[in-house]
């Protein structure tokens, strides 16, 4: 029998060993005892929307920061990355002529799972950095000691964040009339930002068309207000579990920390915790699909986390490598159409193409990102198969922490604005520049829409 709590009878991985029992009890009540963050009738929504991706009827752009960050936190830091995610949704809606479902990977992303439970901080062999939900990265064993209470801290910044999302996107901020005022200074001189302004007249000019043909723009909310979805991996469970809340108006239980909660790379064991715990709350789910998954582990976990195949419950996010993902996906893609599973498929290009520079960063290229979106396109045309969205890590900051781009930020420069608590992003530009390019192949390969 499910319940909020069963996870805690299977094996769970990656989980935070707290010291201290009590103080973890407390914090897991206290959290318990806090509103819901999002309400039950909004992740049936983003599901309902997540279901005409399934059907080849829109495209996901899922995107933010691999971790946030507690002492990264700001009205204008939130605005920027909303900024650069309203420019790339009006790139692929007005280029690729499709709805454009967005959610963030922000207002809860605070928690990594590692590879390894230890790490090298110059000669020090410390515990690793897991989240701000679990640790700080500082390079001190005080520092790396999990500490509950950062839960509670997490909670109540995801809520400001979503709060000033809310204000954004309902207020004034994302109406299709400020699409110029989404070019950030730095980025409107270069030749994505140019690029980007042409596009901005283009649509300014569609508004005035149709309001000279007598379309009253104003009574049209579309045009004016934006769903910004929240999302992120649905990790460290005590605070999953705390704010599981059941829905009074079906009686289903949500969990009401995001909108939509995914379940990671390295914690999709289908006997595992994270699996029982997500089969049994109701919102839209997504799972990572790395390369060692065969169609059999894919299609036991289409029936685990969707029984009842109901379109829009299940994403599958493939982070297959730019080498690897022609040879991989055709299988999965088939598997999967065959057995008539209802899933939304969304590329995250980003996770299986990560590597070290000599100098020590940590990095991946445009083109390897590029790659492995294109390998995804690709695969999909050839099985009739939709691809459905990207899932990205980008910021709205101007960081060196991605390779590449059409102004290549070279290997020798990623030291000058390297700033990521965990993976690389992409910066605005290089953002941007996907934007266009997967725009593009959205044109090549055409829609049931
Ligand atoms: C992530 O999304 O930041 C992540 C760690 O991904 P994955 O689980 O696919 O490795
Ligand atoms: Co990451």
């Amino acid at each position: 029998m499910w319940s909020p709590s069963s996870w805690r009878a299977y094996p769970n991985a990656h989980q935070p060993e707290w010291p201290d029992e009590e103080r973890a009890g407390a914090a897991r009540a206290g959290l318990a005892s806090l509103p819901p963050l999002v309400f039950a009738g909004e992740a049936r929504q983003l599901r309902d929307a997540l279901a005409k991706v399934a059907a080849g009827r829109g495209f996901v752009l899922q995107a933010g920061d691999c971790a946030e960050s507690f002492h990264e936190f700001s009205a204008p830091l939130i605005r920027d990355k909303l900024k650069i995610l309203l420019q790339m949704a009006a790139v692929l809606t007005y280029a690729g002529t499709l709805p454009v479902v967005k959610i963030g990977r922000i207002a809860g992303q605070f928690a990594k799972a590692r590879s390894s439970p230890t790490e090298r901080v110059g000669d020090l062999e410390l515990p690793s950095f897991r989240g701000h939900m679990i640790n700080d990265e500082a390079p001190t064993l005080e520092a790396r000691l999990p500490d509950p209470e950062r839960m509670l801290r997490v909670y109540n910044q995801a809520a400001a964040t979503l709060n000033l999302l809310r204000a954004f996107t309902k207020g004034g901020f994302a109406d299709l009339d400020q699409v110029h005022a989404w070019n950030q200074e730095f980025v409107a001189s270069s030749p994505e930002g140019q690029r980007y302004e042409a596009i901005a007249s283009e649509i300014e000019r569609a508004l005035r068309f149709m309001e000279a043909c007598g379309i009253d723009l104003r009574s049209e909310p579309q045009l004016h207000q934006v769903d910004l979805w929240t999302s992120h991996e649905g990790l460290v469970l005590d605070y999953e579990e705390a704010l599981t809340r059941r829905d009074s108006l079906t009686g289903d239980w949500y969990d009401c920390s995001a909108h939509m909660l995914w379940i990671g790379e390295r914690t999709r064991q289908p006997d595992g915790a994270h699996v029982e715990f997500f089969s049994g709350v109701h919102n839209p789910l997504g799972c990572k699909i790395g390369p060692t998954a065969s169609p059999e582990d894919v299609l036991l976990l289409c029936e685990l986390l969707n029984p009842d195949r109901i379109p829009g419950r299940l994403t599958l996010v493939t982070r297959l490598g730019a080498d690897r993902v022609s040879e991989l996906l055709p299988r999965l893609l088939r598997a999967v159409r065959q057995a008539e599973h209802p899933v939304a498929w969304i590329c995250d290009p980003m996770h299986a193409n990560v590597f070290t520079t000599a100098s020590g960063h940590k990095t991946r290229r445009f083109d390897a990102v590029m790659q492995e979106i294109e390998g995804f396109f690709a695969a999909h045309w050839q099985e009739g198969t939709w691809p459905g969205g990207v899932h990205l890590e980008f910021t709205g900051e101007d960081v060196t922490e991605c390779l590449g781009g059409s102004e290549a930020v070279l290997e020798e420069q990623l030291d000058a604005r390297y700033m990521t608590l965990c993976d690389p992003r992409l910066n605005p530009r290089q953002s941007l520049d996907l934007a266009f390019r997967v725009a593009e192949l959205m044109r090549r390969y055409p829609s049931s829409y």
